[in-house]
């Protein structure tokens, strides 16, 4: 079930960016989950990424094809695939970033809380084995509800005493990338050069965005527009569950925004400085134990939480209605950890 690479050489046939490939350090990333709609493709663009050496594809079946699969394309990244548990240990062990779209996606009429039931389980069996067998690893939680799922691999991590509050991440940056995507459409500026903080949590409401820090500013955004934006990122998952009538949630572009965050831990590792992606965090910058907001990462994981920053009040609103619902899906997490 092993699908080794030798390392690559042949720098004139991976092109330029990764030219440099050889010279990084030795990192090993692992997805969980990574036979998956999400898996696949995160797998595709992992491999792709030259600040990783290794890379470990564990799925409880069909692992094998995907790894061969990605094992033949010319980057650094060597390659890995375990299938079924008793290959989790070795395909977790010294990983330096975890990656978790292991679990069910919704369907149509669903919401991510109604996943709670089947992810807590996968979720919390994969985060015991993750506490066992590398400890130290930075995770990058994308089963939902994230809004739980956090808070049960905390829990998990505490009972095994390997919890580090700055390593446990839930992947919020998909609403991050909808947001910067529907605000450049609207304002009719180049995307690439937008940026739009979200912070709350990972569902419905609990997802806020913040329009009036958005960079570069709008003066022509009327409140409606900004209401109809707010709306639309939150609602970003379910149009695409809703476009593919019962085959499942976001797949590719997840896998991308996936990428985009393991890529900024991996550098937050490396050194580079001044590395910030919203996150949902641990986080004592409101009343609630876990909440997303800009964090800047570093060579331990969290390095800083970063306030809200000025809200106006249409998101001060929003973020005092968020807080129940948040509040009630971080204690659901937290009793389900506990009593199972
Ligand atoms: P999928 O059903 O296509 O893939 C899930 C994979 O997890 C399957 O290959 C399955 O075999 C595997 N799996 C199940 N139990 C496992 C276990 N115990 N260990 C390892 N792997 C296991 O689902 P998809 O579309 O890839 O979504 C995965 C998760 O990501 C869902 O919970 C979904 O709600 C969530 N998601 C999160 C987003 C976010 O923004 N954080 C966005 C979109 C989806």
């Amino acid at each position: 079930s092993r699908a080794a690479l030798r390392p690559c050489t042949c720098r004139h046939l991976v092109g330029r960016s990764y030219s440099s490939t050889e010279s990084s350090p030795e990192s090993k990333v692992a997805i969980l989950g990574a036979a998956g709609g999400i898996g696949q493709p995160l797998a595709l663009l992992m491999k792709l990424n030259p600040l990783i050496s290794s890379l470990s594809l564990y799925d409880i079946a069909n692992t094998p094809g995907v790894a061969a699969d990605v094992s033949h394309i010319n980057s650094r990244a060597q390659v890995a695939g375990y299938a079924g548990e008793e290959q989790l240990g070795e395909a977790l062990d010294g990983s330096d970033i975890v990656i978790i779209p292991a679990g069910v996606p919704r369907k149509p009429g669903m919401t991510r809380d109604d996943l709670f039931k089947i992810n807590a389980g996968i979720v919390k069996s994969l985060c015991t084995a993750i506490a066992k067998y590398c400890p130290n690893a930075l995770v990058n939680m994308i089963s939902n509800p994230v809004n739980s799922t956090v808070p049960i691999a905390a829990e998990v991590f505490k009972k095994a005493g390997t919890f580090d509050e700055r390593k446990l991440f839930g992947v919020t940056t998909l609403d991050v990338v909808r947001a910067k995507t529907f605000y450049a459409g609207k304002v009719k500026v180049p995307v690439a050069e937008v940026n739009v903080p979200v912070v709350g949590g990972h569902a419905g409401i609990t997802i806020l965005p913040l329009f009036s820090q958005a960079a570069p500013k709008s003066s022509n955004l009327s409140d409606d527009d900004i209401k109809a934006l707010t709306k639309r990122t939150q609602d970003g998952g379910t149009e695409v569950v809703e476009a593919k009538a019962g085959k499942g949630s976001a797949t590719l572009s997840m896998a991308y925004a996936g990428a985009v965050f393991a890529d900024a831990c991996l550098k937050g590792l490396n050194g580079v400085p001044d590395i910030v992606e919203c996150s949902f965090v641990q986080s004592s910058i409101t009343d609630l134990p876990f909440f997303a907001s800009k964090v800047r990462l570093g060579k331990n994981g969290v390095e800083e939480v970063f306030g809200l920053g000025p809200l106006s009040d249409y998101e001060q609103q929003g973020l005092e209605s968020l807080k129940p619902e948040l509040k009630a899906s971080i204690e659901k997490g937290v009793e389900f950890a506990n009593q199972n």
